[in-house]
C-alpha cells in the first residue's frame, strides 16, 4: 500500500490496494490515514454493493440515512443522486455531515456509480489545520465554548432541500435535530484538536443568540476553507473516497448542469465528541 497526500493539509491518495480486500494491518492503516488526513481517495476500485457493505462493517456500524432514497436491494447505502433536469445537488454548500445528532457519524464511504463529463468534484477542508492556524487570540476566545447544531432548517418539511427541485426525493422530512457539541474537540483517536463548527448546521454558540454568535462564527469559518486547508476529489470511474466528519468539512460542487451523477454513500457510526 502506498500514501500519497494530496495537498499539504489535507486528502491523502492511497494506492496498491483493493479496498474490498482490505483486512488486519492494512485495515488499521486506512483508518490511522484517514483520521490524520481526514480524506483517502482510492482509484480503480471494483466494488459491489455487498463488497461495500462488508468493508463498511469491518470499521463498526453503519448509520442507516435517514433523508436520502435507498438502494433498493441494500438499505444500508443512501443514493446521493443529482438526475440531469435536476438544479439542486445534496451536499452543495460547505458542511459536516451529522453534528445534528448527539452522537455524530463517523464519517462515509462514498463510492462514484454515475459521472458527469465534467466537473462534480468534491472539495474537502481539514479542521485541525483550520484550528492550528487560528490566532492564539482566537484559540483563547474559543476555548471552552459550546455550539448547537441543528439540521431542521434544511431538511424539514418546509426546509431549503423541500423547497428545491429535490424535494420530492427525500423522506424523514418530520424529524427533529439537535445537539450541542464543543466548538474544539479532540479528535477520539488521534488527539488533535480540531473546529467543530460548520456554516450549514451550526446555529449558534451556547449562551449567545444567533446575531450575537455569527461575528465569532464567521472568523471561524473564514478560517476553515482558507485554500491552505483544502483537497479536491475529482472523480473518476472506480474511485471512492472516505472521510472523517470530526476532521473535515466538504463541499460538493454542482457545476454539471444538465447531466446526472449518482454516488453510492454508506454512513458510519461514531461515538460521542469530547473536548
Ligand atoms: C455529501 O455527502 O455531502 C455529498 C458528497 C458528494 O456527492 O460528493
Amino acid at each position: 500500500m502506498k500514501l500519497t497526500p494530496m495537498a499539504p493539509e489535507c486528502g491523502v491518495e492511497i494506492s496498491g490496494i483493493q479496498i474490498a480486500d482490505a483486512a488486519g494491518g492494512d485495515m488499521d492503516a486506512i483508518k490511522k490515514a484517514i483520521y490524520t488526513h481526514g480524506v483517502a481517495v482510492f482509484r480503480d476500485q471494483e466494488l459491489t454493493p455487498d463488497q461495500h457493505i462488508a468493508f463498511a462493517k469491518r470499521w463498526g456500524g453503519i448509520d442507516v440515512n435517514q433523508y436520502f432514497p435507498l438502494e433498493e436491494e441494500h438499505p444500508e447505502i443512501a443514493v446521493v443522486r443529482k438526475s440531469a433536469h435536476q438544479e439542486t445537488n445534496i451536499g452543495g454548500a460547505w458542511h459536516t455531515d451529522h453534528s445534528y445528532d448527539q452522537i455524530p457519524a463517523m464519517g462515509s464511504i462514498l463510492v462514484a456509480r454515475v459521472l458527469p463529463p465534467s466537473g462534480g468534484d468534491t472539495l474537502y477542508a481539514h479542521m485541525g489545520a483550520a484550528y492550528d492556524s487560528l490566532s492564539t487570540e482566537l484559540k483563547q476566545d474559543i476555548e471552552g465554548l459550546e455550539a448547537f447544531h441543528t439540521a431542521d432548517h434544511v431538511y424539514k418539511a418546509d426546509g431549503l432541500y423541500a423547497q428545491s427541485d429535490m424535494g420530492s426525493e427525500l423522506r424523514g422530512q418530520d424529524q427533529k435535530t439537535g445537539a450541542v457539541h464543543p466548538i474544539v474537540i479532540r479528535h477520539p483517536h488521534t488527539g488533535r484538536k480540531l473546529l467543530y463548527v460548520n456554516s450549514a448546521f451550526t446555529i449558534n454558540i451556547v449562551g449567545k443568540t444567533r446575531e450575537e454568535s455569527l461575528p465569532l462564527l464567521n472568523r471561524l469559518y473564514d478560517t476553515a476553507v482558507s485554500e491552505d486547508n483544502q483537497a479536491r476529489v475529482q472523480w473518476k470511474p472506480g474511485t471512492i473516497a472516505i472521510w472523517d466528519n470530526r476532521v473535515t468539512w466538504h463541499n460538493a460542487m454542482n457545476d454539471y448542469q444538465g447531466h446526472a451523477r449518482e454516488m453510492h454513500r454508506i454512513t458510519l457510526s461514531g461515538e460521542a465528541l469530547a473536548a
